[in-house]
Formats: C-alpha cells, structure tokens, sequence
C-alpha cells in the first residue's frame, strides 16, 4: 500500500466488512462514512509503514484485496483482513496470505491473528493455511448506562491511568505471561497522539504492573484491548476502569471463555455477548498464564 492507496483501501475495508456483516449478521460493523475506516491505514501505517499487502485486478487497475501484517520481534501478526465482495472466494485473501506465510517462515516466526467463530469464510480460509484456533474468546458489551453502576472492587485502589514510562513493564509482562513481545505497540499508545487510546495499569502491593489495558474510542473502532493481567479480579479492575473512562459508549471487549469467574462477573454486571472468537495461530504457541484481552484495533497481538 502507497501513501496514495489510503482512501481505496478504508474503502474496501468498509465495503468488505459491512457486506459480509450484513449477509450473514443482518447487520453493518461499520455506521458512519467509509472515511472513518482510514483509521486502519493511518494507526497501521504508524506501527508498520509500508508492511500492508495489496491484491490488484490488473484489468481494472482496482484494489479487491488487503492485508496488513505486522511483524514483531516474537511474531508475525495479521489483520485486518479484507477481499472486496465482488471478489469473495476467488483465492485473493488465501494468495496475501500465502506471502505472509512465506515470509514469516523464511524468518521463522508464528503468525498470529484472531478470528470470528461464526464466519466460516475466514475460519476456513485460515485454517487450511495450517492456523490452530488456541483459545475462544467472548466478545462482550455492557450497555452504556450500566457502567456508572460497577461496584469498585478491592483490586479498584491499585488501579492507576498509565504513563509513557508503564511501556517497558507492560512489555515485559505480557512477554512473560503470553510469550509475545510488542513493546513499539505500548509506547504508540502511551503517546496517544490522535487522541483516541486510554490506559490503565494495575499495580501489586509492591508496585510491580500486574496487569494493563488499553482502550480505542474512534467511530471506527471502540473497543477495550489489548490487554494481560495475572488474575481475573484484575482484570476485571482494569474493564471497569476503563469502561468509567469512556462514558457513554458502549465499548466491546474479548475474554477468555475459560476465565470462569471473570465471565460469571461481567455477566453480574449486565454484560451482554456479542460474538465469539478465536485466537489463531500457525506455528509455536505458549498457553497464556494470565487473562489475555485481544483486541481489533489494533490486531498486533
Ligand atoms: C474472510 C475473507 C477475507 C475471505 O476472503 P476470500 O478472498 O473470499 O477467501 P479465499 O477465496 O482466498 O479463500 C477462502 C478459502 O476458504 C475455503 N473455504 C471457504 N469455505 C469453506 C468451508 N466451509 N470449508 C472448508 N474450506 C472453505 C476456500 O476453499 C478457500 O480455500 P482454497 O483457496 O484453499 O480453496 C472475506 O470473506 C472477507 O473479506 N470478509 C469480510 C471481512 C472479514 O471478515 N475479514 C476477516 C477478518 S478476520
């Protein structure tokens, strides 16, 4: 992707998701301007210039296919992943992948990314490219009216916003607790220079960071993520947290199906599902110890 491609790619990102949403889901992702979808290529572009993949239908000179890759020290990272729906099921997002794919072995690095369990297109698609789904996740929203009423939890005193010096220590501990390393990612964030990101960090006893998150407040993408904390009760502090820091809004946020005391809390609070997904990965993978919060915006995890 060149400089100049911006508009055509939010475009197709538009275009692409909201089709599929609305065939499959009754439903569009996206409700404002196709615009509002440039946000991918301009946080993307700052993280990784130059790394997005195109597919061009050379008869037209139209763009039907993207993907953004993100490579980090510990892995490859990919997504969003868009096919114009014109082009559905014609080998364009499997042909990006395979580049990705290639590319990532001749360094040899697993590729990560995470998808919708209730889109068989992009399951299949990825999954015979030799992704294992790891983990399920629960996309979760409270409605925003509910938020003001969280209790504060014990855990609620060590809470504290993050500052651009937090960015090595949340690092290192998601490094530890999920084997990845993405500490460019946390000081983007930290430095919040459009405005959008918030963060919150969970301190021990001690004053060791024990767990983070950040949140995306964008008409393209609200949403609470990433995020990796030791304990559920920590990461339910850090949601509350940040929920409190985007009044109004209804942010989505992804936790593991398995963290049974976090989901039976966040249903207490009135949480409500709204999709189901699945971390996927094509080679090595650690089992996470701690509460993972993978996120869309952006899917550098
Ligand atoms: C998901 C998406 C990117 C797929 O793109 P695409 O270009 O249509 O996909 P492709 O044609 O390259 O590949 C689909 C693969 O899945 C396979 N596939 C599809 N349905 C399948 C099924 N039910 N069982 C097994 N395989 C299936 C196809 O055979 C093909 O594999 P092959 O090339 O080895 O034959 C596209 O539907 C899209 O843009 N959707 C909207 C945005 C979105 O959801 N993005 C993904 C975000 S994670």
């Amino acid at each position: 992707m060149e400089p100049d491609d911006r508009a055509s790619v939010a475009h197709l990102i538009y275009a692409s998701t909201n089709a599929w949403y609305q065939k499959n889901r009754n439903m569009p992702i996206f409700t404002g301007p196709p615009s509002d979808c440039e946000i991918f290529c301009r946080v993307y572009e700052d993280l990784d210039p130059g790394r997005c993949l195109l597919a061009v239908d050379v008869s037209t000179q139209t763009i039907v296919g993207s993907c953004f890759v993100h490579p980090r020290p510990t892995h490859v990272s990919v997504g969003i992943v868009n096919t114009h729906p014109d082009y559905f099921g014609s080998g364009i997002a499997r042909r990006l992948l395979d580049r990705v794919i290639a590319e990532a072995e001749a360094i040899n690095l697993p590729v990560r990314l995470v998808s919708s369990a209730m889109n068989l297109d992009s399951f299949s698609l990825y999954t015979r490219l030799g992704f294992v789904p790891r983990m399920a996740f629960q996309d979760m929203f409270l409605p925003a009216e509910k938020a003001s009423e969280i209790p504060a939890l014990p855990e609620s005193e060590r809470v504290r916003p993050a500052t651009p010096n937090d960015a090595p220590a949340m690092a290192s501990l998601e490094r530890e607790l999920v084997g990845i390393q993405r500490q460019k990612d946390y000081e983007y964030f930290l430095r919040n220079r459009d405005g959008i990101w918030s963060a919150s960090v969970l301190e021990s006893e001690r004053g060791d960071i024990e767990g983070f998150l950040i949140s995306i407040a964008h008409p393209a993408s609200t949403m609470l993520g990433p995020g990796v904390t030791r304990t559920d009760d920590g990461a339910a502090a850090l949601i509350r947290a940040e929920l409190l820091n985007r009044p109004g809004l209804s942010p989505v946020f992804l936790v593991p199906a398995e963290r049974e005391s976090l989901v039976r809390r966040l249903y207490s609070w009135g949480a409500r599902n709204c999709e189901i997904h699945f971390s996927q990965i094509r080679g090595a993978w650690q089992q996470p110890t701690g509460v993972v919060m993978p996120t869309f915006m952006p899917e550098t995890g």
